[in-house]
């Protein structure tokens, strides 16, 4: 008997694809992604990676085909239902969404905003309780960076704020993380590590973790299945280790137009 697929959907994209005007962000696209699987997304710049991840968070509604997010149909769900849904859903923007005047440790506190009422969130952003604080200093150790609880967070290090969005995350208490390029600007050292704690800590907690992530050699190094993205349209889904090297070149080789239209990287 074969019992090793039974574990519960994430995210079901059933021909789910994202238009902007006249732009497809994201083609109809299809995929399926169980509880505690690791999926890097790969693709240039323009290819649809955040627009793919905020489908997945529902920050942006789909134009077209059908999204079951932990068990719910997304355009069957709204009020409390999507709020607790967002709640199991932590999200490691591309620009971290941290506030630089706040303390490390309030950025973190934030992480469970979703979960409260008004009047909760400002009782501990103002007086958080000791269990609240003495649970963030022990995340905080466990990403290496437990003495920087109480600084500010504007006078930390690039590589220190990705890992307190990490934090934040992680004090969510939540069944997703999706990272959108979590690593970028700082040093291969520093990314490597980050990346291999996110990991880590996915396969730890069964939680499932989708990153996108420019930097192809990380991608490949440290998740066992990666979805290529070009243009809005998947390109492959599969383990790296049955991806030869064209694939990739296929992936990054830009027309003329392309390099025209978005320089980014
Ligand atoms: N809010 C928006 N309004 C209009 N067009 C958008 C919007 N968001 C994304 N797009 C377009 O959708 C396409 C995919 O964008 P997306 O941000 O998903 O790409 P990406 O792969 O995340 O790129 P990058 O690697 O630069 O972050 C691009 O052509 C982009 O210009
Ligand atoms: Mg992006």
């Amino acid at each position: 008997m074969n019992v090793t697929h039974k574990r519960p959907d994430t995210f079901i994209l059933e021909s789910a694809g994202r238009n902007y005007e006249n732009i497809s962000a994201l083609n109809p696209t299809t995929i399926n992604i169980k509880q505690g699987e690791r999926v890097a997304i790969v693709g240039p710049s323009g290819s649809g990676k955040t627009t793919l991840l905020s489908l997945f968070n529902s920050t942006v509604q789909a134009s077209s085909g059908k999204i079951t997010v932990l068990g719910n149909e997304l355009g069957e769900t709204s009020g409390k239902t999507l709020k607790k849904i967002r709640s199991k859903i932590a999200t490691i923007p591309q620009n971290l969404a941290l506030v630089d005047s706040l303390r490390v440790w309030q950025n973190i506190i934030t992480g469970q905003i979703g979960c409260q009422g008004f009047l909760g969130n400002l009782i501990d952003l103002i007086f958080p309780s000791k269990n609240k604080i003495l649970e963030i200093h022990s995340i905080l150790k466990r990403l290496g960076i437990e003495e920087k609880l109480f600084a500010t967070t504007s006078n930390l290090s690039r590589g220190q704020k990705q890992r307190v969005a990490l934090a934040r995350a992680i004090y969510q208490n939540p069944q997703v993380i999706l990272a959108d390029e979590p690593v970028s600007s700082v040093d291969p050292a520093r990314a490597e590590n980050l990346v291999q704690l996110l990991n880590q800590i996915s396969e730890e907690e069964n939680i499932t973790l989708v990153m996108s992530l420019h930097n192809l050699e990380l991608a490949k190094a440290h998740f066992p299945r990666l979805i290529g993205l070009r243009n809005g349209e998947i390109q492959f889904d599969s383990n790296p280790a049955d991806l030869n090297e064209s694939k990739f070149k296929d992936l990054y080789t830009l027309s003329e137009r392309e390099i025209l239209d978005d320089g980014e990287c």
